[in-house]
């Protein structure tokens, strides 16, 4: 092993500088490679746009938000977007022999990716071609399979948290119902961590579908007894029962399609009507993706980086590292790709949040 190649792929977090200045820092320092950074995910191989990394270029970069390297959700090689039909359509084509030639040109013995379960799929393909992987996972959503923690989610709930507190005083001051929206796709992970954090009243999560005549009656109740606000805490891919997500829009061209978005605002509505208390609702959106990680990520991430450097130089490929009862471990890439991990309704988190008063509005909950 000589010379590996990094990328960052998917939506991207507080987190990832570190990651990329973990594996370049380890892998000159301690293995004598060459490191080379390759742009916009794995749209920087269909491309041909790689360059390489020195200590220099990862230096003063662990508590910066984004990706020096860029980043794209929308390059999976295997279904790339390729240009539009006639009627606006995209032309999906399978680019990865592009990757291969990349792979080749650029002499990289292995593949370091860090990203989400999207990531994770587009990298399998490359696997059965003999390309050497190793994955890191990020993500604010902590949606990847097998990994308790992924880098970026710590901080996302810094954020979602802080936002909550900073709604609390105004809900207060105005007596209103407040709605803060968290993103987090189809998992609760975010939801329930910064709502728990925050003291929401009502936690809606997608993994427990709720009735909207429960979220009112919570509403109704804390006002009859005195409490002037009511803060809810709501996942952007939550839903009433028996109905479904409120979609932003569609990315065509992306591995994932769809992009949630807007409940809040339609809750807001419902509320307000059925209880004529004033309502408002928050977005908080891209917010939640941006900034200095916290210390915990940077810690986190380093840690993945370095393990991930250390894994390829004794011959463990093909794995994306993990976090397991406070432990880095790791699991075949297949294993990952193609699947989110959802809140079991049963989590611990939910019971906790419970037991201090905060409701979830579901079916027995
Ligand atoms: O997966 C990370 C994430 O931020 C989700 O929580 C959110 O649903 C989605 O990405 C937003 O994607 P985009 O940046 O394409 O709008």
């Amino acid at each position: 092993m000589k010379r590996i190649g990094v990328l960052t792929g998917g939506g991207d977090c507080p987190g990832l500088n570190a990651v990329i200045r973990a594996v370049t820092k380890s892998a000159i320092h301690d293995h004598g490679l060459e490191v080379m950074g390759i742009e916009d995910g794995f749209l920087g191989l269909i491309e041909e746009r790689v360059r390489p990394l020195s200590f220099a270029d990862v230096s003063n970069i662990l508590a910066q938000g984004g990706t020096v390297l860029g980043t794209s959700n929308k390059a999976n090689p295997s279904r790339y977007c390729t240009g539009y039909d006639h009627a606006g359509n995209p032309i999906f084509e399978d680019v990865s022999d592009r990757v291969m030639e990349s792979v080749a040109r650029f002499a990289l013995d292995a593949l370091v990716c860090i990203g989400g379960d999207g990531t994770m799929s587009a990298a399998a393909p490359f696997i059965a071609r003999g390309v050497k992987v190793m994955g890191v996972p990020k993500t604010i959503d902590n949606d990847v399979m097998h990994t308790e923690l992924t880098f970026g989610f710590d901080t996302a709930v810094g954020t979602a948290t802080e936002a909550l507190d900073r709604i609390r005083t105004t809900a207060a001051s105005h007596h209103r119902v407040m709605l803060v929206e968290m993103m987090g796709r189809n998992a609760g992970w975010l939801t329930l961590h910064a709502g728990l954090a925050g003291g929401a009243d009502v936690i809606l999560i997608p993994e427990i579908p709720f009735d909207l005549d429960a979220v009112c009656e919570a509403c109704d109740h804390r006002r009859a007894e005195g409490k002037s606000f009511t803060l809810v805490a709501v996942s952007e891919g939550c839903m009433p029962i028996g109905g479904g997500v409120v979609i932003d829009r569609v990315v065509h061209e992306a591995f994932d399609a769809i992009r949630l978005g807007g409940v809040s605002e339609v809750l807001c509505e419902q509320i307000a009507e059925r209880t004529r208390l004033e309502c408002r609702a928050t977005i908080l959106g891209h917010v939640q993706r941006g900034g200095t990680p916290s210390a915990f990520d940077r810690v986190l991430a380093t840690r993945f980086g370095v393990r991930a450097v250390d894994m390829l130089m004794s011959g463990q490929f093909n794995r994306m590292v993990t976090y397991v009862d406070g432990r880095l471990s790791s699991v075949r890439i297949e294993e990952v790709a193609d699947q989110q991990r959802l809140v079991p309704v049963d989590d611990p988190l939910v019971h906790a949040a419970r037991a201090v008063g905060a409701r979830f509005c579901g079916v027995g909950l």
